[in-house]
């Protein structure tokens, strides 16, 4: 385990990254009056919601109510954790990022590897242009009807037949040789003699969600055994976690609103070809939870696209159990099934892209569910609708409680002649899952203390208007001491913004409660703003401390009830 991070390098971290730079680069923003506006990443829409303060260094949409910080934006959107983000931001800046010492062990540096496998990538595809014996891989590229420029986009390139092309190329000392090794670049056998392990093949990169290269996939020219050929899992590459074309399906479109999961290299690329951009494969295995998780982070729907034969639909059903614990409210999946005897990348050439851009040919996830229970039981008899119900059952159990499990327990009681009410134990009874963002209803206004908070989390340079706010914290009001405390951070460090506040509360208890406040924005151009704050503290001040005055006159008020 690396050390912690420390909060002030976080606090000057959001101090020099700019979260226009950062949000632009992956959602080009539009400047309107003083903030900037796009089409909001996170949900499909066709008039700007999304809006980005530069000021606040926070992000938030009327539309949907996504909002946060930079690094907010770069787990949201990227799917990142928040250490990658902090990487991901503070190598945008050029800054190193620290670990505090103490019982953790120092974190390890990959970034040999990293460097290696990128230099591997130039050789490759250098080699594509340059190497005698390119015209094979060149020719066989063109019989596939790969366009240079795409090959160009994906990095394609060509690892010659040599047993130390590599090797010759770039393991020029011990340490360099190592690295090889450690990348899964060059094998090393039971003698110790080495050797390059991708021979004349057809070169993938595999980029991480970084966009660095972690891996190669490496295809044989023509015919040959193994027909691909993957690069290990090493300490920068599991399998599990990538995907391949994501890092490119995520540059190439602001607004990503399907992603679809496809089985082969050569069919992400010749999708990418036929301008669908927005196709990823899972690296020779099943799609992993955790791959899912990150399509859904970048994507609300997911769609698979398998051959329709039977072994295309064990592959359907595999990713349908993987599928249901991850469908929250506002997330779909579904499958294309290709017709026999083509993949996405013959279908694509033969027939062109629509069927991959439209509606027609998906079919929803619930539908493929419940067509696959039909095939297994006859629905005529009672019986069998009884064992259709129990086959269900554990598949239902599955999805996060919302509107689409309650759909499907509807479908089930149409399919099977039943009353709804009959199934209630399929739609509720099960612990429901955490959802993200929108909380419930809030009870009640606003209390004076949030009212503060809410106006200070929003423009932290009110701060300034107030000298002493130690008495707040006195204060019996749930959160008073919370705002005294914002107050305190903020004289201490006049530039933190809103982004920055968020962040510096992440994973406490007080990030409910800030969270809440920034829910809703607020109109910071009313006149009234500053007075309101003023008039909030001054009265919180106020009860906290009663002035000498006001004592006195309490004092007067209790000898006159006396004397009277
Ligand atoms: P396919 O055999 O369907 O390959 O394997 P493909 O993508 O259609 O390849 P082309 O069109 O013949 O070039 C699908 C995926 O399974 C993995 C690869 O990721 C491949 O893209 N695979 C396949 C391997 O890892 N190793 C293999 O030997 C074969
Ligand atoms: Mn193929």
């Amino acid at each position: 385990m690396p050390g912690r991070i420390p909060q002030t390098f976080i606090d000057d971290l959001l101090n020099r990254v700019d979260i226009v730079d950062i949000v632009d680069n992956d959602v080009p923003l539009k400047k309107t009056g003083r903030d900037y506006q796009a089409l909001c990443p996170f949900h499909g829409e066709k008039t700007p919601s999304f809006t980005v303060s530069q000021e606040k260094q926070f992000y938030h949409c009327f539309g949907c109510g996504a909002h946060g910080s930079a690094l907010g934006f770069l787990m949201n959107h990227r799917g990142l954790s928040f250490v990658e983000a902090i990487e991901e931001a503070a190598s945008s800046v050029g800054l190193e990022v620290p670990r505090e010492e103490g019982t953790h062990s120092p974190k390890i540096d990959y970034s040999p590897l990293y460097e290696i496998l990128e230099r591997a990538q130039k050789y490759f595809a250098e080699q594509l242009k340059t190497h005698s014996d390119r015209d094979r891989a060149v020719d066989y590229l063109k019989s596939r009807g790969l366009s240079g420029i795409i090959a160009k986009q994906f990095g394609i390139g060509f690892a010659p037949d040599a047993w130390d092309g590599l090797i010759t190329a770039l393991g020029i000392d011990d340490q360099a040789m190592q690295r090889l090794i450690h990348a899964g670049l060059v094998i090393e056998n039971d003698q110790k003699r080495r050797y390059d392990r991708f021979r004349d093949r057809i070169t993938f990169p595999i980029l991480d969600r970084r966009g660095r290269v972690v891996a190669f996939g490496a295809r044989v020219i023509d015919k040959g055994e193994p027909k691909y050929l993957n690069s290990p899992e090493t300490p920068v590459f599991q399998k599990r976690r990538e995907l391949y074309g994501l890092y490119q399906v995520r540059r190439s479109q602001q607004n990503t609103s399907r992603i679809l999961v496809v089985e082969g290299y050569m069919d992400v690329v010749a999708l990418a070809q036929f301008t669908v951009n927005n196709a990823v494969a899972s690296l020779g295995t099943a799609t992993t939870a955790e791959q899912l998780e990150t399509l859904f982070k970048t994507a609300p729907e997911v769609v698979f696209c398998y051959d329709g034969d039977a072994a295309g639909r064990r592959a359907a059903w595999r990713a349908l159990e993987t599928a249901l614990p991850l469908i929250h409210d506002g997330r779909q999946a579904g499958f294309i099934f290709i017709p026999e005897g083509h993949d996405p990348d013959s279908f694509v050439r033969e027939h062109g892209p629509g069927v991959f851009t439209g509606r027609d040919a998906i079919k929803p996830l619930s539908e493929f569910l419940l067509d696959e229970l039909s095939k297994k039981t006859d629905l005529s008899s009672i019986d069998g609708r009884a064992r259709f119900i129990d086959l269900a059952e554990p598949m239902v159990k599955k999805i996060p409680r919302g509107s689409f499990r309650q759909l499907l327990v509807q479908r089930i009681a149409e399919i099977t002649d039943l009353d709804p009410q009959a199934l209630v134990a399929l739609a509720g009874g099960v612990r429901p899952q955490p959802r993200p963002a929108r909380r419930a209803q809030r009870r009640g206004r606003a209390s004076m203390v949030e009212q503060a908070m809410k106006r200070l989390l929003f423009d932290p340079k009110l701060a300034n208007l107030v000298a002493d706010y130690a008495p707040i914290a006195r204060l019996p009001d749930e959160n008073a001491s919370l705002l005294a405390e914002l107050l305190e951070l903020i004289a201490n460090r006049p530039n933190l913004t809103t982004g920055a506040l968020v962040e510096h509360y992440r994973d406490t208890p007080h990030a409910t409660i800030l969270e809440q406040q920034l829910e809703t924005p607020l109109e910071l151009d009313d006149e009234a703003h500053a007075i309101e704050f003023t008039q909030a503290v001054d009265a919180l001040l106020r009860k906290a401390e009663p002035s000498a005055f006001e004592r006195a006159q309490a004092e007067l008020r209790r000898r006159t009830d006396e004397a009277g």
